[in-house]
């Protein structure tokens, strides 16, 4: 069944760790693994520890392929808010995988162009094998955000005011103006996702993902059509 109801951990150190034994597990049975990789508050642990291990093992992410799930659209690239700095700073640079790694520009002359470029990429390279996702207070999944309707490629996507006050770019003068994303047929076509929940500010939006209503209000609710992921979440959030 998908999205059984998950038992608890205790906390978002006890998840990090759990989602990092995950990704190495399928790591080792899969090198050349293609990650796709949320960024925000909720993973950053859990790279971190996979950081931690991949420094004593080097072959663990050594023929990893990795993507960038999504982007701030007009925040320039190197600034500390980007998904890219995040990513560069916890796995991409310390271990070189610069060569495996590919992500969105965040301030393309074309956007769509851009979007075009990743979607063409993953059609060559995909699809995903293991999507790490984190929930998004209005159940958002990268930036799908709610909608009358959800797109299924790379896209533009239009940021709606939670997205916009997220932690990530509270202390950053650019504004994003637009938001670039996978897309949902993207996520949903990836052979395993795996989504980290924790804290109490995600409990409204769990109870609503466990609420097993399929609907583009809430993009996250999808998940229930995929028939491997991997929830975890801490008693905070599960509460
Ligand atoms: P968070 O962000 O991990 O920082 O809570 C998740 C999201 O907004 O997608």
């Amino acid at each position: 069944m998908p999205l059984p109801t998950p038992l608890p951990l205790p906390d978002h150190e006890t998840v990090s760790t759990a989602a990092a034994g995950w990704i190495e597990e399928r790591l080792v049975r899969q090198p050349n693994s293609l990650l796709c990789l949320a960024t925000g508050g909720t993973p950053m642990r859990a790279y971190e520890r996979l950081a931690q291990h991949a420094r004593s093992n080097p072959a663990l992410l050594a023929q990893a392929r990795i993507l960038k799930l999504d982007e701030w659209g007009g925040i320039p690239l190197d600034r500390p808010a980007t998904c890219e700095s995040y990513l560069q700073e916890s796995l991409i640079r310390p271990l070189g995988l610069g060569s495996r790694y590919v992500g969105f520009a965040s301030q393309p002359t074309d956007p769509k162009q851009e979007c075009a470029r990743i979607a063409s990429w993953l059609a060559a390279e995909g699809p995903i094998d293991l999507c790490i996702l984190g929930l998004g207070l209005n159940g958002h999944l990268g930036f799908n955000e709610p909608a009358d309707s959800l797109q299924p490629h790379a896209h533009i996507a239009t940021l709606t005011p939670e997205s916009l006050s997220h932690a990530m770019i509270a202390a950053e003068p650019v504004r994003p103006t637009y938001g670039l994303t996978l897309g949902m047929a993207d996520l949903l076509q990836s052979r395993e996702i795996l989504l980290m929940v924790t804290g109490t500010s995600k409990r409204e939006p769990l109870r609503r993902l466990l609420d097993g209503r399929i609907s583009p209000s809430f993009p996250a609710s999808f998940l229930w059509l995929h028939p491997r992921v991997t929830l975890l979440v801490d008693q905070a959030a599960l509460a």
